[in-house]
């Protein structure tokens, strides 16, 4: 199993699923990156990916600017038309009719561009947001998913990326909306500085107001999203874990926990619509004052005959228009608060780094004869857990079968996890073919050891992609291999459709056993030459097992193996036995010698076909 074979067997696209092997071509890498500077503030930090898309935003605001000025322009239209065609008959009525149509028409136009550019630059930058964060996510390591939870990821992955990007793109549409209400304020002045002055005296009580109602409005919608992911919450679990809510009758006190998230929902809702249902009014109207106290001021200065009636009707058309920029000038320092708080925790996660990656000089492990060495290792999970290892010491002889033994909690599946580099060692080293494990690529690494685990995670998909998942690219006749291998052929031929047979989530839809099964022909698939089964075959029958192992044995060879196990005839398969407790190897030799020297050892085994014959 040279790397030319690898490669050869893994072509670019899966042919049973049509459509996947385009995945490289259609969907390309974000287009920026968040600024690794820490030191800068959110905003300057997320500007690279706003600047990835700069073409898509300058026509986006470029557009909206001349739609903005265009709209502009017709209230000042009515104004000569009303002077010079209506009162004074010095020009056709129709010229202007003619010009606020085809105004009106540019206008449109160009907001309908300015605002499918500035959705199509949302989106992409919305898409370019997530895949960084995903990306990022892919690439941290064990210790950092033991930490924290999916839940919690998952929401800033989704609401935190949104409320960002709202800002990123809104905010700078939004500012040309304001510019352009200076160059409306220009016109009004020419037409009038005193009902210019007039006009505008309601304008900062709209925005006064606006940002007061938002003030008040911000916690309670805060209250809203927290209470949803209560809600959500609780609907994941219980769909997550419906099994275990029946299984203990639970289904009653569910509903109840969900009533009282959903009634703290309701109470949160109504209070956001009673407080809005207060101001709302208040601020809508207040134009209404600015319109009034333009008819009062410019009334008397049209009796007077210092100003014509045209401008009256311009000014009413000015104030409707200047009110939307002065509330989103509210809107946009509260869109800018919560971007900014999205801003950090998003940015938490990317700034974490990842705590097992490849060493600077790291090389490819390339073929290996199976030496494995555990040279003195101690490890803990975390800085301030007890040692889970400790001075722990082992050698596999390329080709060896091993079984560890010890009892629960002892460390076995630790041992398992730190071949293939899933953590780092506190102190000693780990060695596969005298190489330590930190000084090769983790690619070739954990290519080179398969680990099939007790609790098998399989995808929802068919049998056959779970089986190929390591080698996409695999034959229908290798995957029957490796299913023959693993004891699972007999059974994928007596469901409905086989090999194409999609599982339930989780691969619910099997049986433990059923499932273990396929998780070791996936692995088996891979072809590894350092193989770990941790529990790998706990809930199959003994016989199967048996046969599993034999076809191991027999069909693939030559392999260095690590069996955990618990059962007396997965360990009789064994060419050595290593017990450990605590962390540490505590004896090691065949199993009838262990078996008369070593009380601890009786007793995990004795432990072991207790709760075998219990359960
Ligand atoms: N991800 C983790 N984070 C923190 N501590 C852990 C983690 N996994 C295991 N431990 C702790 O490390 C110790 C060894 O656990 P390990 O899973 O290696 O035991 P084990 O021998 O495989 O047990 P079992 O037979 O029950 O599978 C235990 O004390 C356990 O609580
Ligand atoms: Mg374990």
């Amino acid at each position: 199993m040279g790397a030319p074979d690898d490669t050869a067997g893994r072509p670019p696209s899966r042919p049973a699923t049509p459509g996947e092997g385009t995945e490289a071509s259609r969907y390309a890498p974000p287009r920026g990156r968040i600024h690794p500077d820490t030191s800068r503030s959110w905003l300057r930090r997320a500007l690279p990916v706003v600047a990835a898309h700069k073409w898509t935003v300058a026509i986006a605001l470029g557009c909206s600017f001349v739609g903005l000025v265009l709209q502009v322009q017709i209230p000042n239209l009515l104004n000569e038309a009303i002077t010079n065609a209506v009162q004074h008959h010095r020009t056709s009525l129709a010229t202007y009719v003619w010009e606020v149509l085809g105004f009106g028409v540019g206008a449109g136009v160009a907001a309908f561009v300015s605002r499918l550019y500035l959705m199509r630059t949302a989106y992409s930058m919305e898409y370019d947001l997530r895949h960084l964060l995903y990306e990022h996510l892919t690439q941290m390591s064990f210790s950092f998913y033991d930490r924290v939870q999916s839940g919690q990821l998952i929401s800033r992955a989704n609401s935190d990326v949104r409320s960002v990007n709202l800002y990123l793109t809104f905010a700078p549409a939004i500012l040309v909306q304001c510019a352009v209400a200076v160059v409306a304020f220009g016109y009004m002045l020419a037409i009038s500085v005193p009902l210019a002055i007039v006009a505008m005296v309601t304008m900062p009580l709209v925005y006064v107001a606006g940002t007061r109602m938002r003030k008040i409005l911000f916690p309670v919608s805060w209250l809203i999203q927290a209470r949803l992911a209560e809600v959500a919450t609780i609907v994941d679990e219980n769909v997550n874990g419906v099994r275990i809510v029946k299984a203990f009758d639970a289904e009653a006190r569910e509903l109840r926990a969900l009533a009282r998230a959903a009634t703290r929902l309701r109470w949160a809702n109504v209070r956001d619509y009673d407080l809005r249902a207060r101001y709302t009014p208040a601020v809508q109207n207040l134009p209404q004052l600015g319109l009034a106290l333009v008819l009062l001021v410019g009334g008397e200065l049209v009796i007077h005959g210092q100003l014509g009636i045209g401008a009256i009707l311009a000014f009413s058309a000015y104030i409707v228009m200047l009110q939307a920029p002065f509330q989103m000038l509210g809107q946009l320092i509260m869109m800018g608060q919560r971007a900014a708080a999205s801003a950090g925790r998003i940015y938490e996660l990317i700034d974490e780094q990842p705590d097992i990656v490849d060493a600077p000089d790291a090389s490819p492990l390339g073929a290996v004869a199976g030496d494995v060495a555990f040279e003195d290792v101690a490890f803990s999970y975390r800085g301030d857990l007890p040692r889970a290892l400790d001075g722990f010491s082992l050698h596999l002889r390329p080709g060896e079968t091993v079984a560890l033994v010890g009892r629960t909690g002892s460390g076995k599946s630790t041992v398992a996890r730190l071949i293939a580099r899933y953590y780092d060692v506190t102190a000693g080293a780990v060695r596969i073919d005298g190489r330590d494990v930190r000084s090769v690529t983790l690619s070739s690494l954990r290519d080179r050891v398969g680990i099939v685990l007790d609790e098998p995670f399989l995808f929802s998909t068919s049998i056959r992609d779970n089986i190929a998942y390591g080698r996409p690219g695999a034959s229908l006749a290798e995957v029957e291999a490796a299913a023959r291998a693993a004891q699972a052929d007999g059974f994928i031929a007596e469901l409905p459709n086989g090999y194409d047979t999609v599982v339930g989530e989780r691969g619910y839809t099997l049986s433990g056993g059923q499932r273990q099964r396929i998780a070791i022909a996936r692995t088996l698939l891979v072809n590894p030459p350092v193989l770990v089964l941790d529990d790998a075959t706990s809930a199959v029958d003994v016989q199967v097992e048996q046969a599993i192992h034999e076809a191991l044995a027999h069909l693939l060879g030559g392999r260095t193996t690590l069996i955990v196990a618990h059962r007396l005839s997965t360990i009789s398969l064994a060419d050595r036995v290593v017990l450990m407790d605590a962390g540490r190897v505590v004896a090691e030799g065949s199993h009838e010698g262990l078996l008369e020297r070593e009380p601890l050892y009786v007793e995990v085994l004795a432990q072991a076909e207790h709760t075998e014959e219990v359960a």
